[in-house]
């Protein structure tokens, strides 16, 4: 067991990040951190602190040896033995997952699945279309993405959303349980997964020997084959991108779509204007990221005794980058709390909902995409789009923020 790090330090704001309170209402929890003037956090429950200071935490986050990742982003500290990779490690070896990463990441490769993304909305559609009212969270922002991330790892989802989505929330729904690691590792995503990674990546490695798989075939082909500087990811690395894949490439793209629909439905005028003027959906996708990031913050812990802000911190510290927090940083968003598209679209793209420094989200542009298919596919098909029904909010993650039931209805024609 870890010894206390952390204590209440006067002027900073005490926070259960695990409560409903806090859930329910951290937005103007956030809002009252930063008009305190002191946008920084202590959590007594998890032992940890947390910064909503965008300053501050994007200055953090340029120094990446001070900064480290190695005790992993969630709450508990990751032993130093496990093997972890990209958001758990950090330079050398991030530098080499980082260009692995970027290389199988590339816009282009993205583009490539455009027309089966498309072909996979419209039958979602087609399938619900003429009941003129569906759950639009759990038809399309929770199955799309998780299609999407499967297509590219090469492996058929085949009806199996349900599954993944529960191993998901276990796995996720614990990055912000204080407690032990080990014992956390209980609902580890990998537990369930590692046989269907450990079956796809062995038969990708024999038809990639036997000439039937070309090195672009599918992500794991593309990571098997990806050399950088002489070296190539080991198989327990790639087992790893994929664990982290599946969790980091679909619950959070999930939870933008629906926060994105959801939130331009509730706000009629933003909506006309993107209606007409579909040049304006790039931006009113970065406002939803930054008014309602769907990661509320991950950790990193300091390697040496340092200051942040108004915290005297010991090594090794926990301390929660809050991307949902820094998005609402009066000092940087005016009228932060308001979604607005009349904003400058420069200083929307400084909201920190990918993260920022090294570690900076890979799936940024394939989130983007999604995202903008979607809504372009559901204003062109679904005429008076409205919200049907109680939009329930997904509590069970609480590392991220987002919808768990949204019922939409439309004017069947
Ligand atoms: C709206 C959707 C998404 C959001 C809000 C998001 C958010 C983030 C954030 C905040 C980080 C930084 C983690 C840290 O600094 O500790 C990150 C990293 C990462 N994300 Fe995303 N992400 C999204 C979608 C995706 C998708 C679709 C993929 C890939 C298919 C992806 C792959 C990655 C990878 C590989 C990293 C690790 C980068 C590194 O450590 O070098 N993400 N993401």
């Amino acid at each position: 067991m870890q010894a206390q790090k952390t204590h209440a330090v006067e002027g900073v704001h005490e926070l259960d990040f695990n409560s409903a309170e806090f859930q329910r209402g951290f937005k103007d929890i956030y809002a009252r951190m930063h008009a305190s003037g002191c946008p920084f956090a202590h959590s007594a429950s998890g032992d940890h602190y947390a910064v909503a200071s965008h300053k501050h935490l994007t200055e953090a986050l340029t120094k990446p040896n001070l900064w480290r990742s190695k005790y992993g982003p969630g709450l508990q500290y990751q032993p130093e033995d496990m093997p972890g990779v990209l958001v758990s490690v950090d330079p050398p070896e991030h530098t080499f997952e980082a260009k692995v990463a970027g290389r199988a990441f590339s816009k282009a490769y993205f583009d490539s699945f455009i027309p089966k993304m498309q072909a996979w909305l419209d039958n979602a559609i087609d399938g619900f279309q003429a009941a003129g009212r569906v759950d639009m969270h759990k038809s399309i922002s929770e199955a799309f993405p998780l299609f999407v991330i499967f297509e590219m790892f090469g492996i058929p989802l085949e009806g199996r959303t349900e599954v993944f989505r529960g191993e998901i929330k276990k796995g996720v729904g614990l990055m912000l349980t204080p407690g032990d690691f080990r014992v956390r590792q209980a609902g580890d995503t990998r537990a369930v997964s590692n046989p269907m990674f450990q079956n796809h990546l062995d038969a990708c490695k024999r038809k990639l020997a036997s000439g039937e798989f070309a090195p672009g075939e599918n992500l794991i082909t593309r990571f098997l084959t990806a050399e950088v500087d002489g070296q190539r990811l080991s198989d327990e690395k790639i087992m790893g991108f994929c664990a982290f894949l599946l969790a980091a490439g679909s619950a959070t793209t999930t939870i933008l779509l629906s926060n994105l629909i959801y939130r331009l439905l509730s706000e009629p005028e933003e909506f006309a204007k993107v209606k007409a003027d579909p040049s304006l959906i790039p931006l009113a996708i970065e406002e939803a990221l930054r008014i309602d990031a769907p990661v509320q913050g991950l950790f990193r812990t300091n390697d040496e005794e340092t200051d942040l802000g108004p915290l005297h911190l010991e090594p090794d510290t926990k301390v929660m980058m809050l991307w949902a927090g820094a998005n609402l940083d009066p000092t940087v968003f005016d009228n932060p709390l308001k979604y607005s598209l009349d904003r400058d679209p420069e200083v929307v793209r400084r909201h920190v909902a990918f993260g920022y420094g090294i570690h900076i989200c890979r799936g940024a542009s394939l989130a983007r995409l999604e995202a903008t298919l979607f809504l372009e596919t559901l204003m062109r098909r679904l005429p008076n789009l409205r919200i049907g029904g109680e939009v329930k909010q997904e509590l069970s993650m609480p590392v991220l923020q987002g919808i768990a039931e949204l019922p939409l209805a439309w004017d069947v024609v």
